[in-house]
């Protein structure tokens, strides 16, 4: 690295939401511009449920990237109250993971398994055939606070299921606590976390004071600025259990700036870019390319990519807004200057 300038192993993305049809047509190109590979989220709707769903959910991705692309798209399955171990079995050759939304718990997730139990014949086969297990964890229940959803997630169901399945690997995605923090530095080395760039660079105050601001409106929701401190260490720390998951979940801005917002920030444009920023004012930019092109490949045991990128030190504006799907699409810091670019 130069003062200057920092060439990486090119970077992939383990928490990606791509969509499907006109959305995924405005916005595959995005990443594959960025990135190597991506874990693309299967909460569509209706969503992934099988081998079939997958393949046919990649085939459409596929053709929906640039024609000299070599992005790739690995698939992940939706769990259900209905998912068994043979639904398991008949898709592991399919997929890269399996992915555990809490009902109700996002966006498309009212399809979502509604007791951890249930899915437990299926996590006994994922364990068996070493399929990974992803979390979106938050708990449901409307009486807890919708700022303690994750760390009630971790106390009632992550500390059951990492004891009940000890070698099942499990990515607890887009982590936004310090609870969540202490708890995969706490567990085996079975257990990673994502992080997203959002969850770096904003904390709740970003969101909330001085006007609501739709655009940093994700779910997990953004926390107070110690967590945000301790995300930041974490992301940081050349701890290999903590590496890239943009969580970019694209949304039109007309379904953000609404009476009741979607959640998801749109950051696959320029994620690498939004992480070297944080790594930056972290003065840990010697740090990123273990978070964002060695610590995700080597946990899901694939080899890391041959090709490289390289960011150039030098202030720039990022877009105002993208055409999306017969509209628009606002990026995550629309308008707002960051200090790395891409070459
Ligand atoms: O903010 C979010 N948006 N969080 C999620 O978990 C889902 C995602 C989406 O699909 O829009
Ligand atoms: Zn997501």
């Amino acid at each position: 690295m130069q003062n200057n300038k920092i060439t990486l192993i090119q970077p992939d993305d383990w928490h990606l939401h791509l969509r499907s049809g006109a959305a995924l047509k405005a916005v595959a190109k995005f990443s594959a511009a960025q990135m190597g590979r991506g874990i693309i989220m299967p909460n569509l709707n209706p969503p992934v449920l099988s081998a079939a769903d997958a393949q046919a959910y990649q085939a459409e991705i596929l053709a929906a990237l640039p024609a000299d692309s070599t992005f790739e798209p690995l698939m992940v399955l939706y769990l259900t109250d209905q998912t068994t171990p043979k639904t398991i079995a008949d898709a592991a050759q399919s997929v890269t993971a399996a992915k555990l939304y809490p009902a109700g718990a996002t966006t498309n997730s009212a399809s979502g398994v509604s007791n951890i139990s249930n899915i437990y014949p299926a996590l006994e086969m994922m364990q068996k055939l070493a399929v990974p297990l992803l979390v979106h964890g938050e708990v449901t229940r409307p009486e807890v606070d919708i700022f303690d959803r994750e760390a009630v997630f971790i106390d009632e169901i992550l500390s059951k299921v990492t004891a009940d399945f000890p070698d099942l690997k499990i990515v607890f995605e887009h982590i936004t606590t310090k609870n969540a923090v202490d708890f995969v530095l706490a567990a085996s080395a079975k257990i990673a976390a994502t992080i997203t760039p959002q969850h770096l660079l904003k904390n709740r105050n970003d969101m909330l004071a001085g006007g609501i601001k739709p655009h940093n409106y994700c779910l997990p929701v953004l926390k107070r600025l110690s967590h945000q401190q301790a995300l930041i260490q974490a992301a940081t720390s050349g701890n290999p259990k903590f590496f890239l998951g943009t969580d970019s979940a694209p949304h039109s801005k007309n379904d953000k700036e609404s009476a009741c917002g979607c959640a998801g920030v749109f950051s696959a444009p320029y994620a690498i870019e939004l992480y070297a920023q944080a790594f930056f004012d972290a003065g840990e930019l010697d740090k990123l390319e273990d978070f964002a092109s060695k610590f995700g490949a080597d946990f899901y045991g694939l080899k890391q990519n041959s090709q490289r990128i390289t960011l150039q030190k030098q202030d720039w504006k990022v877009a105002t807004e993208f055409a999306f799907a017969g509209g628009v699409i606002v990026p995550f810091m629309a308008g707002q200057t960051l200090s790395w670019q891409l070459v």
